[in-house]
């Protein structure tokens, strides 16, 4: 809920109006209208689509912001995250709660319908911690039994779309999981399923590099061609301008617009490490003052302060040509490929097939990402503590 605008004006009560490392919604999100139209189209289609990006780029709060502008009367959205999931057990557990959820907000209703969709999961209401209600399932099944209850649990999707006619959207979050159940049996079961169903949306979200090596790469996978492949990327500074801005001005501070760009040219837009910049930034500036270009360097001073040590202790873990490989990145942006003798030469690193081996062995280690043809440098903060160092 929006603060009166008097008590901004009140010193110390203002709040820092960047917000980074848990989902982002309403004023806090930027932009994705052509993504969320995307999603969207998905939904409306009954269709099915992989998302993934690279770590913390905002594909679970865009997708959660895409189901909350569904209109309830019309749509029966599911969100369930398979991050806890590490078992089909699991797996049927967690999808038959987030489909519970999704269609009712009363507590009693959502164990009403649990019971009569998964009544073989033993659904049951109890208090947390903090004494709010919570939907489990007592749920211990045989092998044999996970199997059987997979099939009704994946079925009901379309079950709900045929009793409501409503259109029925179920996303999997977290989807690299699957990977490691120990076999493919979801994935295949996925896949003949949702290709039967009639009224149902599904939306895969993910990790790139999972994925992407993985699934896609792997065309032996089962949901390899079962879905349409969507990409997110960063925020374009042309929607990062005008959010960032009314941020500061809304809480009484300034800021020009090439001390934006700057601010986004050092994230490379990037919507975690741009919200935590702003942040950082906002929070070291005084009531009422402008952010200068200084006020940006040293607000990304105390980010590279803060990983240092961390910084340092894996860059003596690595290698003289692993070393070289990521100035390369760090320097060169997207001009220039790393497999190219250009690129080999300058950076002194020998032949493409050593870059191969180099660029494979970070990807392992989650230091880079792919980046289309390219590859990146996963923490952007790193990045910038590469492009400082002298060695
Ligand atoms: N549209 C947006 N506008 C502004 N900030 C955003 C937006 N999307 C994401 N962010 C920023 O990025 C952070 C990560 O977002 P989110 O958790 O949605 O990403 P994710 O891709 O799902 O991450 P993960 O890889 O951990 O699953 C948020 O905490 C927020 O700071
Ligand atoms: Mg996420």
């Amino acid at each position: 809920m929006a603060l009166p605008m008097t008590v901004f004006a009140v010193e110390g009560l203002v709040n820092n109006p960047f917000e980074y490392g848990a989902t982002v919604s309403g004023a806090a999100f930027c932009n994705r209208a052509e993504e969320s139209g995307y999603l969207l189209r998905i939904v409306d289609n009954s269709l099915r689509t992989f998302v993934y990006s690279e770590r913390m780029m905002g594909k679970t709060s865009l997708v959660l912001r895409v189901l909350e502008s569904l209109d309830r009367e019309k749509y029966v959205a599911a969100y369930i995250d398979l991050w806890a999931s590490d078992d089909e057990a699991s797996f049927i557990t967690a999808t038959a709660k987030g489909i519970s959820l999704a269609m009712s907000s009363d507590v009693s209703r959502v164990l009403e319908l649990a019971k009569k969709f998964f009544a073989r999961l033993a659904p049951t209401i109890s208090l947390d911690d903090e004494g709010r209600p919570k939907l489990g399932f007592e749920y211990n099944p045989t092998a044999e039994q996970a199997r059987k209850g997979l099939e009704e649990v994946l079925a009901v999707p379309q079950r709900i779309a045929k009793e409501t006619g409503k259109k029925v959207v179920i996303v999997f979050d977290e989807m690299q999981r699957i990977l490691e159940y120990g076999d493919d049996h979801v994935e295949r079961l996925l896949r003949s399923i949702i290709q039967m169903q009639k009224n149902v949306a599904y939306i895969f979200l993910g990790s790139q590099k999972h994925l992407l090596q993985e699934m896609f790469l792997n065309r032996k996978r089962p949901l390899y061609s079962a879905a349409n492949h969507f990409p997110v990327g960063p925020i374009d500074v042309a929607h990062w301008l005008p959010f960032i801005r009314a941020k500061f001005e809304t809480t009484g501070k300034k800021i020009d617009d090439p001390v934006i760009r700057r601010i986004c040219e050092l994230t490379q837009g990037h919507p975690f490490y741009t919200q935590y910049l702003c942040h950082t930034v906002w929070e070291r500036l005084a009531p009422g003052k402008k952010v200068t270009p200084g006020d940006v360097a040293s607000g990304l001073q105390v980010l590279l302060d803060r990983e240092a040590k961390a910084y340092s202790t894996l860059w003596e873990t690595l290698t003289v040509n692993q070393r070289r490989f990521l100035r390369g990145l760090a320097f060169e942006e997207r001009e220039l490929s790393p497999y190219s003798i250009g690129f080999v030469t300058k950076y002194g690193l020998g032949s493409p097939s050593a870059t191969q081996r180099i660029s494979g062995s970070l990807l392992k280690r989650d230091v880079i990402d792919r980046d289309g043809r390219f590859f990146i440098i996963s923490d952007r903060v790193f990045r910038l503590w590469i492009r400082k160092r002298k060695d």
